[in-house]
């Protein structure tokens, strides 16, 4: 299959992207967290097209996107009245809110659950996109399963290329890491996975709002927890207590080490690849996935990465590299 790779977006590419939806095809896309790959969410056909596309587990669900608040009661039922106030807080914007499904919500999209995962993006070519589509998107983020997920275009053609229609360049990702999933089905409200939309943001909406622990997670509350994921060809360490001093010991003449970090050189770290992370928990995540692709670039063998404090978007920029590194703490 040709993909389409289409630069500077004009209003007949959004079109013909609807079009390639409509047609039961695979179109990715941009938004504020990281690229899509979306189908239309009523097609079961297409949206399996997805999983293959990813070579994503059958039992891991999917988003849909949706460009008003309106369009949630055609995919979910027994909506809790703080939902409509968090949409007008956090919508468009990376918070995804979990709902008991519609019935006529396809299984692909659900992986079989009672449940719907459903968000609405702010960036501006995805909200065309699915206003021109005329119904919801199924996206999961556009990389290949277990691979970090992609901020650029340029990363989803090379996931992607040859496997979907067309790929849509809307620049880099704003937040760089995934929309904030709440589950807003269980006696009190739980995130499954940390966002931008961090907890202490949610607290006066919810104030019994927890983190779901991966100890307490089990099938099927939050599927996607169990998979390795954002994994680079490098090894990674994520650095929770090891000094400045011992991480240097560790990449002292090893010419294939990095290490990522906020103020990664003022901070005094020495390593043959130094990787900034920039100055903020915020610059962190928006350049995090871009640097695991980019350590596997430079030839990078073992990758330190330098854990943030635990609090607003550092908390999802902690929760990706925990897993990117396969759980190793240092
Ligand atoms: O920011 C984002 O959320 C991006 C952009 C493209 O919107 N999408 C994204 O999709 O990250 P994906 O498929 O990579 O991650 C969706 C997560 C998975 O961990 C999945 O298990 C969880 O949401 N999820 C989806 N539906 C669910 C449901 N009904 N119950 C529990 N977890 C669900
Ligand atoms: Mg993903």
């Amino acid at each position: 299959m040709q993909t389409s790779f289409i630069s500077s977006v004009t209003e007949e590419h959004v079109q013909r992207a609807a079009a390639i939806l409509n047609d039961g095809g695979l179109v990715a896309f941009p938004t504020e967290t990281v690229y899509g790959l979306g189908a239309l969410a009523t097609n079961e056909t297409a949206v399996k097209k997805i999983f293959a596309a990813k070579g994503r587990p059958s039992d891991n669900p999917l988003i849909i996107h949706i460009a008003d608040f309106s369009e949630v009661t055609r995919y979910a039922r027994e909506i809790p009245p703080i939902a409509e106030r968090l949409a007008e807080e956090f919508w468009g914007g990376p918070l995804t809110m979990i709902f008991k499904k519609q019935p006529s919500v396809p299984d692909a999209v659900t992986a079989g659950l009672d449940t719907v995962a459903i968000r609405l993006p702010s960036h501006p070519i995805a909200y065309r996109l699915i206003k021109a589509a005329g119904s919801g998107i199924a996206a999961p983020s556009a990389n290949t399963s277990g691979r970090p997920s992609p901020t650029t275009a340029a990363d989803v053609l090379a996931d992607m290329e040859g496997k979907i229609e067309m790929i849509l360049d809307g620049g880099t990702s704003e937040h760089g890491v995934e929309s904030t999933v709440l589950d807003l089905t269980s006696s009190t409200p739980r995130i499954l996975r940390p966002g931008a939309v961090s907890l202490e943001m949610l607290l006066p909406f919810l104030p019994d709002c927890t983190y779901a622990s991966a100890n307490h997670c089990d099938k099927p509350a939050c599927p996607g927890m169990k998979y390795t994921h954002y994994a680079p060809d490098a090894k990674v360490f994520a650095v929770k207590t090891l000094s400045v001093l011992d991480v240097n010991r560790l990449t002292e003449n090893d010419p294939d080490a990095g290490i990522l970090a906020l103020s990664v050189e003022e901070s005094g770290y020495r390593a043959a690849h130094l990787l900034s992370a920039g100055k903020t928990a915020a610059d962190y995540a928006a350049c995090l996935f871009s640097y695991l692709r980019e350590a596997d670039r430079r030839g990078i063998r073992t990758l330190y990465a330098v854990l943030p404090s635990p609090d607003g978007i550092g908390t999802a920029v902690i929760n990706r590299l925990t897993k990117a590194a396969g759980g190793d703490i240092l």
